[in-house]
């Protein structure tokens, strides 16, 4: 009953070409640009910063869905808002003041969520609600693209999905949940099914020549 994204992380296309990929995901069928952020501190590995997210932000129209894997997290919420960004998600161990980093994206404009890797408990949400716009569960653990899908984020998800639920009946107030890592079109019915909406794929759809096939894929597996 809920709307549905596909969210295809630029971190498995072509960065030589990114505009030109960008513009293509889009053309196929892309709802938002996931875009990947690693500092090699909060995570091993080491992606892009506000100055690409500038600079893709002229090719496409759809929200640009920042996923910081870094540590520290506040000073870079103003570069990325200032590039362009619509939504801001960190995970909330690398801030030393979670609600203070949540209003702090907000008051920049953006979309603020916070990010659960398999292991962080979902209470990190409860005191926050009400600054939340996304919560994204990761599948995998952070840090590189074309790992497994983690089974152990079906029983959270579902208990992501009550507890925004419940929070939607009290106050009106929608939150996106977001699955990241791992998303194929064979396993994203049971990933919706636990009560995901929104759906980062990175290697599945960039990773194949036909991005519109697989978008157009994945939408059939949930749309059933
Ligand atoms: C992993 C990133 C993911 C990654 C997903 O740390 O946050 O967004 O790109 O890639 P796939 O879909 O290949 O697992
Ligand atoms: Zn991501």
């Amino acid at each position: 009953p809920h709307a549905t994204r596909i969210a295809p992380s630029i971190l498995s296309a072509d960065f030589a070409r990114l505009g030109e990929e960008v513009r293509n995901v889009v053309s196929a069928g892309a709802d938002w640009i996931h875009f990947d952020v690693m500092d090699n501190h909060y995570v091993p590995n080491l992606t892009i910063g506000p100055l690409v997210c500038e600079a893709i932000r002229p090719h496409v129209q759809v929200p640009i869905d920042v996923h910081l894997m870094v540590e520290p997290v506040d000073a870079l919420v103003p570069m990325f808002a200032k590039a362009g960004a619509n939504i801001i998600s960190f995970h909330p161990e690398a801030s030393r003041h979670v609600d203070r980093t949540l209003a702090l994206i907000r008051d920049h404009g953006c979309h603020a969520g916070l990010v659960f890797n398999p292991a962080t408990p979902l209470d990190y949400m409860d005191y926050v609600m009400d600054k939340l716009d996304v919560v994204l569960l990761m599948s995998v653990n952070p840090g590189f693209g074309g790992q497994s899908f983690l089974p152990s984020t079906l029983p959270k998800l579902r208990q992501a999905r009550a507890r925004i639920d419940k929070w939607r009946a009290e106050t009106g107030h929608t939150i996106a949940l977001e699955v990241d890592g791992g998303v194929k079109i064979d396993n994203i019915a049971e990933i919706h099914a636990a009560g995901a909406d929104t759906f980062v794929a990175g290697s599945a759809i960039f990773g194949k020549p036909d991005y519109a096939g697989v978008i157009r894929d994945l939408r059939a597996q949930i749309a059933k």
